[in-house]
Formats: C-alpha cells, structure tokens, sequence
C-alpha cells in the first residue's frame, strides 16, 4: 500500500512536472511569437516637429516616370489638364506630397532648362544619356513642372546641373523662376506665368561624386562655393533653401563628403551658404540590383529589411560629423533618394528601373518614415525614388490605366504625421529571426497631429505571427480611437491593374479601457492609430 501510494505520487509529481514545464515551454515560445507588446505613449513631453518634407517624392525623366506617368499631353486621349493626367494628380492629391524633387537625379546634371521653356516649337529634343538612350522630347519643362505641383499642391525642389551647367546657367533660372522686374521674369511671363514660382528647394548638383561629376569632394566644395554664392532666390515670399550634395552608403566615392562639406561650410564667407546636405540611400541588397521584386522567400524579405534599418546608422553616422561643425544644427539631412531598388521587370527597358511593388514595400517605407521622424532634430525631408512608374514608385501607369502600389497608401496611412509633434514612445521591440538574421520584431512611432488627435504607427515586421499591442496614456483618458490597417497575406502580395485592391488599407478595431488601447495587429503590416484623448 505504501509503495503504491509512493508511486502514486511519483506520478503525480512526474505529471505536476511535465505540465509545469510544458506550460513553461509553451510560454516562452509565445514570448517569441505573440506575447503582447506594452507600448506607453507620454504626452507630456512633445519632442520635435516631424517635418512633413520627409514626405517628400521624386520624379525624374527616366522611363515612364514623367512622360506616360504624369505627362501624356493636350492631345491625348487620355483625360487631361494642359497635357497632365487627371487620375494621377487626383491620386496624389491624397497623399499631400509636400515636395516634389525634379528633374533628376542622374538626370539633372545633364539638364539644361532653356531647352524645356518657351513655345513646341521651341523645345529641343535630346537624347536621356543617362537613362536608355531614349529621346527627351522636352515637352515637360519648367511650367508643366509647376503646373503639375500646383495641381497637387506640392512644393519645389530643383535640382540644378552642376556636372555638365554653367554657374551662370544655374543663375539664370532661379531667377528666371523667382525675378520680378528682369529681363528673365518678363520671359517667364511671355511663356505665361507674370508670377515668381516659389522654389521651396534648390539642389546643387545630385551625386556629384559619381554621375553628376565626377568630382572629388575638394573639387565640388569649389564648384558649390560658386553655384551657392551666383544662384539667388527673389521671390521675397520664400526662403529657398540651398542642398548640397552629400554622400551615398554604398559609393566609396562619395565618402568624406560630409566631412569636407561641413568643415567648407564652418569656415564659409558672407557669399555663400547652405541649409541642407543630401543624402541617398536605397534598399538595394548590393550592387546591380538582382534582388526579386516579387517571388522572394522569406530570408530574402529579412535581408532587405535589415539592410532598411542600417538607414538608421547611415543617419547617426553623418549627424555625428554635423554636429561637429554645426552644433545648432542649420544644415538640415535631407534624404533625398530612398527606396527600395531591385531587379528590372522582366521584359522592360532595364534603364528605366521598373520594378513591381509588394507588401515588403510597407514594411520599408514604414521603418523609414520612423526613423526620419526619430532623426527629425536633424532630418527636415526625404525623397522617396520615385514616385510614378520608377523604383519604389507610388502609382503605375499603362496607357490610360492606372493602379495605386501598396507603397501609395503607406504614404496616404502616414498623411497625418506631416508636421506632427513627436512624442516619446516606449517598448520592447521583440526579436523577430529569420535564418541567422536577427532583426526587431514591432517597430512605432507616436505623434500629436496638426488636429490634436495622436497618432500612433504600429509596424509588425515578423511575417509569421500576429502581436497584441497594448498602449498606455498614463494620466489620460481616451475618448476614442480609429484605424487602419495594411495588411496582405503574403508578404510578396501585389496589386495589378486586375486586382488593384489586393494590398489597400482596412478598418482595424481597437478596444478602450480607461487610458489603455489594445489591437491586434496582424503579421507583416502597418497600423496607423487615430486617437482623442481627454487633456
Ligand atoms: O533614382 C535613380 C537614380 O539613382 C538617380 O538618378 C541617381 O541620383 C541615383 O543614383
């Protein structure tokens, strides 16, 4: 009897055992996978304002990124105003894109402007050296640029031809764009525009260290002290503000760039001044891009994120040099080409750098407007490249067909964070591996909106598990919260001209407790949270 009863609780030790690690077991990999993610949001301490000029976009003449996407002319049948597409411009009108970055790129290094004004009749046709060759009607100059960004309701940023312009050239055309009272503003207004354009931006020179030279980073600093110090703004509405070229992460060429730049600029004379230096980087998986746009597995998903996040470190890096020289931080970071670039559309021209755009591109676009906005003392605007038909573009186009990209309404979902005030936000980001890449596995941001609600974007970056989010107000109460959700169940999902709502934002529910929120967002998504709460 005694020895039954031992084993009696033998077993039952055994079995208290098992449960115990079982549970122990199980809790742990929920740990890894779906455990909730406590995220507190403290609205007492605004942090900067995130300028919406991180938002900013890029067209430039390459493929269809102009002519077929934005320009198809008077005499098109495709519906039209002064030869620009209606659809499109409808499109970004939604995304209150607040600058639009033109016309290069490789491109505006062998930009000359004159080319583009004045009657068809006076328009020259060249040939796209730098992009397949193809004819360069200049049919699309300098008033249908500013014609289309006013039908938008966007902002200039030029960029001017160093690499192959003349100073002078440079000159003439800012105040050709910004004089009153010239012989060059009486042109403009013969060409029909009496008014001075503002111009929010003026780049000097794009990548000058590679196709936009080449120059030595000694040899630009004298180019730029020129360009910088004959080019004026005289439109007295607007402060233009003057973009050096700075480096790219991946060119070898291009390093020591900000260095040299910042220490010209510390030392610089009354004549001159700049208030930005560019950046570039893409998310490109090395050097020519071969990286699928679609059909990837997930290791090659987790490779391009990875290589999304060292945005992160190429940021520090070079703040790191600013500072140095610009404590007070006048020169702003402008990040003015990002985005993801992979391996050409099969069957296209490769120099017109079309690719499909998936899921994963959420996923990129959301971790960089994140970490533009975490730099945002010191990053006043980005670019994304490009915004119609070329890289990670917004829309496609195809004759009169017209389909919005998964990367479209990441944009539209973050529309309210243009100017938002930042807000501290605290959470564990989790670990999310896959093969041996280890990478965060939630990533958010919070802001106060121009409309007094807050803002939280929410990104799960793991592919395989949902996550339980729960915010905390502490000392506030909310009165209400909406949502949207980008979600697809594939990580390579796209939309096509067929299926164009395939990756498009979805209502999400979240529920209320006192000054707690909790959502369940699902894997591979973004999630923009609307929030009142009581002050
Ligand atoms: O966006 C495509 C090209 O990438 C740009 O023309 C150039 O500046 C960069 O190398």
């Amino acid at each position: 009897m005694r020895q039954y009863l031992n084993l009696k609780k033998l077993i039952a030790i055994t079995s208290i055992f098992a449960l115990v690690f079982s549970f122990s077991m199980c809790s742990e990999k929920e740990q890894a996978n779906s455990s909730t993610v406590k995220m507190s949001i403290d609205l007492d301490q605004p942090g900067p304002e995130i300028n919406r000029h991180i938002f900013g976009q890029f067209a430039e003449h390459l493929g269809f990124g102009i002519y077929g996407g934005i320009w198809v002319g008077p005499e098109s049948e495709i519906p039209n105003t002064r030869g620009i597409r209606n659809d499109v411009v409808e499109a970004l009108k939604a995304l209150k894109v607040p600058n639009v970055r033109w016309p290069g790129g490789c491109f505006a290094d062998q930009y000359h402007w004159r080319d583009g004004i004045g009657t068809p009749e006076e328009r020259k046709s060249k040939i796209n050296v730098s992009w397949g060759g193809t004819p360069e009607p200049n049919t699309f100059g300098t008033h249908e640029f500013f014609d289309f960004i006013n039908m938008i309701g966007s902002e200039a940023f030029i960029s001017a031809n160093v690499g192959s312009g003349t100073v002078q050239s440079s000159a003439d055309w800012l105040e050709y764009l910004t004089a009153t009272g010239s012989s060059l503003a009486e042109e403009r207004a013969r060409n029909g525009h009496p008014e001075p354009y503002d111009v929010a931006f003026w780049g000097i020179g794009n990548e000058v260290w590679g196709c936009g030279g080449p120059f030595t980073a000694a040899e630009y600093i004298t180019e730029l002290k020129k360009f910088a110090t004959f080019t004026n703004n005289y439109n007295p509405n607007v402060n233009t503000q003057f973009v050096a070229v700075g480096p790219d992460s991946f060119d070898e060429y291009s390093f020591g760039y900000s260095e040299a730049i910042m220490e010209a600029w510390s030392k610089k004379t009354w004549t001159w001044d700049i208030q930005g230096l560019s950046l570039h980087k893409y998310t490109r998986g090395g050097w020519p891009a071969v990286i699928p746009a679609t059909g990837f597995d997930e290791l090659q998903y987790a490779a391009m994120i990875k290589e999304t996040l060292g945005m992160d470190q190429f940021i520090v890096d070079n703040s790191t040099i600013m500072d140095k020289y610009d404590p007070d931080k006048k020169v702003s970071i402008l990040v003015d080409e990002w985005g993801t670039w992979y391996a050409p559309t099969e069957g296209t021209n490769p120099g017109f750098l079309q690719q499909q755009n998936s899921q994963r591109d959420v996923i990129v676009a959301a971790l960089n407007f994140n970490i533009f906005a975490r730099h945002a003392e010191r990053v006043h605007g980005a670019n994304i490249a490009q915004m119609i038909n070329v890289l990670q573009a917004m829309i496609f186009t195809e004759g009169e067909k017209m389909v919005l990209t998964p990367t479209y309404h990441a944009f539209r979902m973050y529309v309210p964070f243009q100017d938002a005030i930042r807000l501290p936000i605290n959470f564990d980001k989790g670990k999310y591996k896959a093969g041996n890449i280890d990478l965060p596995r939630v990533d958010a941001i919070a802001a106060k909106g121009k409309d007094g609600n807050i803002y939280v974007a929410i990104t799960n970056i793991d592919p395989n598990n949902p996550a339980s989010v729960d915010l905390e107000f502490t000392g506030h109460s909310i009165l209400s919260v909406n949502g949207e959700t980008l979600y697809a169940s594939s990580i390579d999902a796209i939309n096509t001209f067929e299926q164009p709502n395939n990756v498009s934002p979805k209502t999400i529910k979240a529920n209320v407790s006192g000054s707690n929120i909790s959502v369940a967002v699902q894997p591979q998504s973004v999630t923009v949270l609307a929030i009142a709460v009581k002050n």
